[in-house]
């Protein structure tokens, strides 16, 4: 096999034989080694035909290979891919964003969500004086230092449930840099609300997911965004909205125009450019103008603003933008994650949570997630065999380690992709029930 040779040598000469640690993929004790993709399959390199439920962990929202993409690459391509320069695209991108985000008066570009985050943080941090950041545990931002704490810490090392021990997610992280975070559990209003009451003359911001996906998917209620937005707002605290992962996911003004809570500073990515590296981070102009030149906050670098995945961006957000896409992405969803939880419930899997195009698996789980420590208690045994069944029988499913995490499907899908999704996944559950 192909991919088999193919692991041994990545094994030689990259770390870990991968590019990116999740990529090693335990369910099937080797990376997938991918030759292509189209609409919402992707081929491996021994010819298997695989409907992709990671999607690019949620970036090619219009599924891969998307026509108007390719010709807005190709654009590129015929401007000599200037690199470092400004064109006429970032800015007509800077208005079409700030369009479609309430928050968004002006943004700025990286090539990450881990360096939107990170420069948020950092802004918020200049805007308010204050150092300490409130956290949310289960929730991803990213993997630079100030925010890799607690997003999936071990039960055991997790502290107590109301008033959570920040867990150092790496190796590396200077120890000290946990006296800057406050960990609290996410959907308890008094817990937060004394979080941010104790320690409200040090905390610059309250950053989170506006949906929980890095915990599967986890949706608060309106009444907590409300109560988010309120104390914050009374005690001087930034509230940040981490949608690098939300981000036109339910409708066209990503989580926050689904709650209709407006944060003060917010990150998008991964959709946004359906798959190019692109990001973006921006809130008021009040907000934004602490950045240099007119401010002391500094963001700068070689890729921000790349006209590849800029003019994707542009291609992408005119599609996520269109009448019905979002009426096609509810329907798909709707009939997918009925089906699915019935086939969970039907073979004693667990549940399925879903919203908009992204949805989590929680195996040996009946009762609704409602917080990380629920999410946590997930069978990583029983999701690693479900994901190699899936795998098996020509569904790929992220791996994750076995923990509840994230899939989704793309726009490219259509109601009859998913009554095929549906019917592998019964097989794959079925074989999984009978060992
Ligand atoms: C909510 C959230 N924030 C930030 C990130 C980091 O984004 P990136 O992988 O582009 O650095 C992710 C990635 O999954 C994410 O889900």
């Amino acid at each position: 096999m192909r991919s088999r040779e193919l692991t041994e040598f990545a094994g030689k000469y990259m770390a870990g034989g991968v590019s990116s640690s999740i990529r090693v993929n335990r369910a099937i004790g080797r990376p997938l080694f991918m030759a292509k993709g189209d609409g919402p399959k992707v081929w491996d390199v021994d010819g298997n035909e695989l409907y992709d439920l990671n999607n690019s962990h949620g970036a090619t929202i219009l599924g891969h290979n998307h026509p108007k993409l390719r010709a807005a690459v190709e654009k590129a391509l015929d401007m000599g891919v200037i690199c470092s320069y400004e064109t006429e695209y970032q800015s007509q991108l800077a208005q079409k964003i700030c369009s479609m985000v309430p928050a968004l008066e002006k943004v700025r570009y990286t090539c990450s969500g881990t360096e939107a985050t990170m420069h948020l943080v950092r802004l918020a941090r200049e805007i308010t004086g204050k150092d300490k950041i409130i956290k949310f545990e289960g929730h991803f931002h990213g993997y630079h230092d100030y925010v890799q704490f607690s997003s999936s810490p071990p039960l055991q090392e997790a502290g107590p449930p109301d008033s959570p021990t920040p867990y150092c997610q790496s190796g590396g992280i200077p120890g000290i840099i946990a006296d800057l975070i406050i960990v609290v559990p996410f959907n308890d209003v008094d817990a937060v609300e004394r979080a941010i009451e104790e320690n409200k003359d040090d905390v610059a911001a309250v950053i989170l997911e506006p949906i929980n996906y890095n915990s599967g998917c986890i949706v608060p209620t309106r009444e907590y965004m409300e109560a988010l937005r309120r104390l914050t707002r009374d005690n001087d605290v930034l509230l940040i909205f981490d949608e690098v992962l939300s981000a036109f996911r339910t409708n066209p003004g990503c989580a926050q125009e689904y709650f209709q809570v407006v944060p003060d500073l917010c990150a998008i990515g991964k959709c946004v450019a359906g798959g190019y590296p692109l990001s973006v981070f921006g809130g008021k102009k009040e907000f934004m103008d602490h950045l240099r030149p007119l401010g002391r906050s500094e963001h700068s670098g070689t890729y921000n603003g790349h006209l590849v995945p800029v003019l994707a961006a542009l291609a992408c957000l005119e599609e996520i933008d269109s009448p019905g896409f979002f009426d096609h992405v509810n329907q798909l969803a709707d009939r997918f994650y009925n089906g699915l939880d019935q086939i969970f419930r039907e073979t004693g899997l667990g549940r399925v949570q879903g919203l908009g195009a992204r949805f989590g698996m929680y195996f040996g789980i009946d009762e609704e997630v409602t917080n990380y420590r629920q999410a946590a208690k997930s069978d990583p045994e029983l999701s690693l065999k479900f994901t190699a069944a899936a795998i098996n029988n020509g569904v790929y499913i992220a791996d994750y380690g076995g923990k509840a995490a994230h899939h989704g499907f793309s726009a490219a899908y259509t109601l009859a992709d998913i009554d095929e999704v549906l019917n592998r996944l019964q097989d794959a559950a079925r074989q999984v029930r009978q060992g």
